[in-house]
């Protein structure tokens, strides 16, 4: 039977077969697959390389990640030379940015706009094989840069494109990324037929920018996260739905066009069209700039896991393959970038924030995908079960992450600790000299208390169990471990699971002995995390906690 299917035209899906089982033994890679992707060139998806992290691997072999997963495109968030020496000779498409913060001076000055291209963008070309240069990220989503930058970026635009020609760099696309909430109605405008651009920014910015884009044939680069929509919606959006997959029986039809959707993501790109199209440019094209499912997430988050990010990321591919573009837009071919090639440990805001990446920091693929969207779904091995695909309802808590107290930073803790005691009331009263929780007196005892006290205040105006990657959510009961309180855990993979009564005594105990060389009965600091701090209620700003979330997701990269 084998024997002869090998021999006849069937072949094909024979070593398709084999190949799943190499692969399910290795890592994410497809590349030994009978579609092998030449060198980088291959159409798969692009892939966004945010480098918000110290400890992830260099440039080149980020490179070879990239192209062991299938990427056909990259997308930075500066011009990085280590980077884009890495990419050159590679074939690979390269999107590159010029950050938020020099938008002013590029647009104010045609020299300013010129020298940047000279000194970020030609000596890298053409081994290097830049494609877009974006001009900001998400620059309309950050009120605090309203006045000193969002009339400059078409300025800015219109410089580089000037410098571009002048150099005779004809390649090379200017864009400019923009997040959903440049709608009126955010992420999920429903129907899409009746989006619309905020009227703060419709005639100021999203007029002269679509005529611009248009002039120059280039896209709308947008940045749709269905995750954010499906998390947010309290069950009314069916998961499948938002994971793209093919099988999901849900629809939505738009009253206004008469047109049928299958998933959320067409229905964010079309609503993007329909707000073009009132400002009488239906024509730009559309690239997604950002999109994505987080691996793991914080213990308040839901559907953050492994199972979901990797159905989501391959769906995509499989479809953008395809090139079937949306209902609005049949056929329409799009450029499409996940976020993102790594999980990148520095980016602030709650957990989800640091768990988007095909790769974890080791290098080791989170889990298998092709981004060429070749390989077929089924011959995929078994994803592990989701399990916090619905609201997480015990007690959490906020404490000095286990990372963070095997190597205890004395100064970043004690920034935490000055800014978890300064806000509210009465937060860190009771581990004062004297306070009923000032035992045992070490800075890991101190920071799980002020990061818990701060936090639980706080978490309803927006606050992230985070304070610069010190603090982590558990759900074992601090008490239970004296000093570090307990063992937590933030990815998906764990997330969920329960230990056994006591364990979190032995296994915080290994992690930390300090406390029960000291000495110190445990039961007594854990009692301080059973303090709890009713007053309050005001909305907070500023940082080390993490502040309250403008939006649903933090600037990439
Ligand atoms: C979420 O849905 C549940 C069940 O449908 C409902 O009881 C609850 O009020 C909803 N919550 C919000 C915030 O809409
Ligand atoms: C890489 O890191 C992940 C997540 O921490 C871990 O599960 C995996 O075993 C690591 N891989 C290697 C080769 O160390
Ligand atoms: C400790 O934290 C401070 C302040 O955050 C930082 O500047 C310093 O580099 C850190 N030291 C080590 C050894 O990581
Ligand atoms: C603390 O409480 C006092 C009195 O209840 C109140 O006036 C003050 O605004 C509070 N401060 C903060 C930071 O919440």
């Amino acid at each position: 039977m084998v024997a002869s299917m090998a021999a006849s035209p069937l072949r094909p899906l024979l070593l398709l077969l084999l190949a799943a089982l190499a692969c399910h033994a290795a890592d994410a890679s497809w590349s030994g697959s009978p579609f092998r992707h030449g060198h980088g060139r291959g159409r798969g998806l692009g892939v966004n390389y945010g480098r918000v992290a110290d400890d992830i691997p260099a440039p080149r072999r980020s490179v070879q990640l990239l192209r062991a997963a299938g990427a056909g495109s990259v997308k930075i968030y500066d011009a990085n030379p280590a980077v884009l020496r890495a990419l050159a000779g590679t074939g690979m498409a390269v999107s590159i940015m010029v950050p938020n913060q020099i938008i002013p001076d590029l647009a104010a000055s045609y020299a300013a706009a010129d020298r940047w291209v000279a000194a970020n963008l030609l000596p890298y070309l053409p081994r290097t094989r830049v494609k877009y240069l974006l001009v900001g990220n998400e620059v309309l989503s950050d009120g605090s840069i309203a006045a000193s930058t969002w009339t400059r970026i078409v300025p800015a635009m219109e410089n580089l494109h000037r410098s571009l020609r002048a150099r005779r760099v004809s390649r090379v696309k200017l864009g400019t990324t923009l997040a959903m909430d440049a709608l009126v109605t955010g992420a999920f405008p429903r129907p899409p037929s009746a989006a619309a651009f905020r009227p703060d920014i419709a005639e100021q910015v999203m007029r002269p920018l679509l005529r611009f884009l248009e002039g120059t044939n280039s896209y709308y680069f947008v940045d749709a996260y269905t995750y954010f929509v499906w998390a947010g919606s309290n069950g009314t959006v069916p998961l499948d739905y938002a994971l793209l997959q093919p099988a999901t029986r849900a629809r939505y039809v738009d009253p206004g066009t008469g047109l049928t959707y299958t998933n959320l993501l067409d229905e964010m790109l079309d609503a993007v069209g329909a707000a073009m199209s009132k400002l009488g440019h239906g024509g730009v094209r559309i690239a997604i700039a950002e999109t994505g499912w987080p691996n793991g997430g914080d213990y308040d988050q839901i559907g953050a896991n492994v199972r979901n990010a990797a159905l989501y990321n391959r769906n995509l591919a499989a479809r953008m393959a395809r090139n079937p573009g949306t209902p609005a837009r049949p056929g329409a071919r799009m450029p499409v970038f996940v976020f993102s090639l790594y999980n990148e440990n520095l980016k602030p805001g709650p957990g989800t924030e640091r768990h988007w990446g095909l790769y974890y920091a080791n290098g080791t693929a989170v889990y298998p995908v092709d981004l060429t969207g070749r390989r077929p779904l089924w011959a995929y091995p078994p994803l592990p079960a989701p399990e916090n695909d619905t609201p997480y309802k015990g007690p959490i808590w906020c404490v000095l992450a286990a990372h963070a107290s095997r190597k205890l930073n004395e100064t970043a803790v004690g920034d935490a600790l000055t800014y978890a005691c300064g806000q509210g009331n009465g937060t860190c009263d009771a581990i004062q000299p004297g306070g009923e929780c000032f035992q045992p007196n070490t800075g890991a005892a101190h920071a799980s208390y002020a990061f818990n006290s701060y936090w639980q205040q706080f978490r309803k105006t927006g606050a992230t169990c985070y304070f610069n990657n010190l603090a982590e959510q558990t759900i074992k009961d601090p008490r239970a471990a004296p000093d570090r309180g307990g063992h937590a855990k933030s990815s998906s993979a764990t997330r969920g699971s329960r230990e056994i009564p006591g364990s979190g005594l032995r296994r915080g105990s290994e992690h930390n002995g300090g406390a029960n060389r000291r000495g110190v009965p445990p039961a007594q600091h854990g009692q301080c995390f059973s303090c709890h701090h009713g007053r309050l209620s005001r909305t907070i700003s500023g940082f080390p906690g993490g502040a309250p979330r403008a939006r649903s997701r933090a600037r990439g990269g």
